[in-house]
């Protein structure tokens, strides 16, 4: 395994940010102290561009590209590369005045205003018109500027629009989906319930007023569509700088597991995948490190989109944001922990938004590496820069990857669909929570973990867990009956399978899709608990687990093993946690939500089963390992206040150039990166 370099120009972890000088055209002074302070501060990109559509394109048709050539020039000659992005994130005004239905309409059916951003028609053939002029602009400016890396397509995309052209197009994607037959729509959305049989596809129409909707097929499909026309006006984007730049990689930047796209679809459109990352350091409702650890699972999210290469974390905030119900400053040392932790798990890049405060508006309060201040010696530039020294002695470490033998599965589609189905508690579902549970107890081994799709391949895997897979995608269930055939270990839990892909139940017995086979149990019921409720199971060694929010009753089948049951309730004695060989393999079924220390038990036993190494890690202290060809480099991360110390650890350490032997003492919110290479590793 070679190293994959994003950018062979940059020289190891890119290091940069936001940066909107056309806020500063009045101010040459400024400009030129952002070039002496980026460099001063170890940048090597800055991203340019993101909402200048009104500097670019004052009106209609009237181009001024010169100051974007001055900066990028002088950005260049002092070893600086940028990142340019296309403007479709804002329209300005005059778009909207002439052609007012480049704005979005709501679920409400009213049409937007001008102002605000991230909120056209994506439908809208004017708008995508009136991008592809400036877009085609920018490639003849910048093309084939020496200093562009990547582009960066519009931003952070999201949202819906309910205008005539979009249901148009809505039920166009219908008919095409569900072959012109409208009998197979309403077979597939079971639209006898409630009098709801369409006869024609031009009848449907979208779930207006947020989805308070009746049928579920439709709701879904309305997200999935979200997700094409989305995809679609991208596509719309990158197919004319694929054409005119076919070297410059794209990207576009994510936002967690943000509810209104499917990423993982969006993703196969793009070169590289990029997010970004705010989490809510310090926060009072949970440790600090749990906040970190909610953060590396969105870090794997993105990685494992595209695992084969590095991820960008396209923006971070330096010091604190604005938008959060309260904006807590970032504690000294995290800003470290926190950039760390993005390359730990697989991020070449750590950018910020943004690098200079601006004067006035919505995001003049929100962190940036300079200040209003302005000068380069605050506490947050002096912790960039001090970063900035840090990337420099890792820089070996870009272009490796993570290759995680464990893998969490999360489907878009069944957050979804989950989240709208009429049953269990609406309140306590918690289908990503769970997912992330799973990751976070998982990686309490020291061991890295992907976050994949169900349709993704599982080839790479030996242990892997699908919490709450309600939904079954055609031919999961076979693939991962073939997974655990093949040695693999399975761990699925309550809610598996209860869907097709259209959100039909599947009959005779959940979970569907011959899952029922592979577990070797049917799901009889499923119980939701009241919050305060709880019931307990008891495991064959003794041990018990606390269950809370939901408890399925199981029938088990001959050759089941019943590792726990139930301590109360009428379901008292009867199996909760069940597991099945099937080949080489193990397919544990999980019947209860089961308290964090019981399913640890679980996956513990999976990980000894699948014969994979653990490492005993102190709390609050992470461990994540990149590598290539015969080296690799472990970082430690401690996510605590308190000093830690790591056993079973060795290597180089790249921070202090010393090496470790075994033993590895981590100061509080401290880093470590450890080299091994050869027969070491
Ligand atoms: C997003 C956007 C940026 C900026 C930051 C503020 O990530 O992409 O333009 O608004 O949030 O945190
Ligand atoms: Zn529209």
């Amino acid at each position: 395994m070679e190293r994959k370099l994003l950018f062979p120009k940059i020289d190891g972890i890119m290091h940069g940010g936001d940066y909107n000088p056309e806020q500063w055209l009045d101010r040459p002074d400024i400009l030129k102290e952002d070039i002496r302070m980026m460099k001063k501060a170890g940048m090597n990109c800055a991203t340019l561009g993101v909402f200048s559509w009104s500097t670019f394109e004052p009106r209609e048709g009237e181009f001024h590209f010169e100051w974007l050539h001055q900066i990028m020039d002088e950005l260049y000659a002092n070893g600086i590369y940028t990142i340019l992005a296309t403007p479709s994130g804002a329209r300005p005004a005059w778009l909207d005045e002439k052609y007012p239905e480049a704005m979005r309409v709501d679920a409400y059916g009213v049409r937007a205003h001008h102002g605000v951003r991230h909120n056209h028609c994506m439908s809208a053939l004017v708008y995508r018109e009136k991008v592809s002029i400036i877009l085609n602009r920018l490639v003849d400016e910048f093309g084939s500027h020496p200093g562009l890396l990547m582009w960066h397509i519009s931003n952070e995309f999201g949202g819906e629009c309910y205008c005539p052209h979009c249901v148009k197009r809505f039920q166009n994607y219908l008919a095409e989906k569900f072959d012109h037959d409208i009998e197979k729509l309403n077979q597939a959305w079971w639209t006898k319930f409630w009098s709801h049989e369409y006869n024609d596809f031009s009848q449907i129409e979208p779930p207006y007023q947020n989805g308070e909707y009746s049928i579920m097929g439709l709701n879904l499909e309305w997200k999935r569509f979200t997700t094409w026309n989305m995809t679609d006006y991208m596509k719309s984007e990158t197919a004319i700088l694929r054409e005119r730049t076919p070297d410059i990689p794209i990207t576009t930047n994510f936002m967690k597991l943000f509810p209104g796209l499917d990423y993982r679809k969006m993703s196969e459109e793009l070169d590289v995948i990029s997010w970004d990352s705010y989490p809510r350091f310090h926060n009072d409702e949970e440790p600090f490190a749990d906040t970190m650890t909610e953060n590396a699972f969105d870090h794997a999210v993105m990685r494992s989109m595209k695992k084969e290469q590095p991820f960008m974390m396209m923006e971070s905030a330096p010091g604190l944001v604005n938008w959060h119900p309260y904006n807590k400053m970032q504690r000294p040392g995290v800003h470290k922990l926190a950039s760390f932790q993005a390359v730990a798990l697989g991020s070449d890049t750590v950018q910020y938004f943004q690098w200079r405060k601006g004067r006035g508006s919505f995001e003049q309060y929100h962190g940036a590496v300079v200040d209003h201040l302005g000068t380069d010696d605050t506490r947050v530039f002096r912790e960039v820069e001090e970063l900035g020294q840090e990337l420099k002695k890792i820089k070996e470490v870009a272009g490796t990857v993570v290759k995680a033998k464990v893998a969490v599965i999360f489907d878009w589609d069944s957050m979804w669909a989950i989240e709208d189905m009429r049953g269990l508690a609406q309140d306590t579902k918690n289908y990503p929570e769970e997912c992330m549970n799973a990751y976070r107890d998982l990686s309490s081994f020291g061991l890295d973990v992907d976050v994949i799709s169900s349709e993704d391949s599982y080839e790479d895997y030996a242990v892997i867990a699908a919490p709450m897979l309600y939904m079954l995608h055609p031919n999961v269930s076979e693939r991962l009956k073939a997974f655990v055939e093949k040695g693999g270990q399975l761990i699925a839990t309550y809610l598996t399978g209860y869907v097709d892909e259209n959100t039909l139940n599947y009959l005779g017995g959940f979970p569907g899709d011959g899952l029922r086979d592979l577990f070797g149990v049917i799901s009889e019921e499923i119980d939701t608990l009241y919050p305060k409720d709880r019931n307990k199971v008891r495991f064959t060694d003794g041990s018990e687990g606390e269950v809370r929010d939901y408890a399925e009753v199981l029938r088990v089948a001959d050759g089941t093993e019943i590792s726990g049951t139930y301590e109360n309730d009428y379901y008292k004695g009867m199996a909760a946690v069940t597991g099945r060989k099937s080949g080489k393999g193990t397919a544990v079924y999980v019947a209860a939500r089961l308290a964090q220390e019981s399913m640890r038990h679980l996956y513990a036993q999976a990980l000894k089963r699948a014969e994979i190494p653990v490492l005993c890690l102190p709390d609050g202290v992470e461990c994540h390992t990149r590598e290539a060809d015969d080296v690799c480099y472990r970082f430690l991360l401690n996510d605590t206040t308190e000093k830690k110390t790591i056993s079973g650890v060795k290597g180089l350490n790249l921070l202090t150039g010393e090496p470790v032997d075994g033993t590895l003492q981590l100061e509080g919110y401290g880093v470590a990166c450890l080299k091994t290479s050869g027969k070491n590793r």
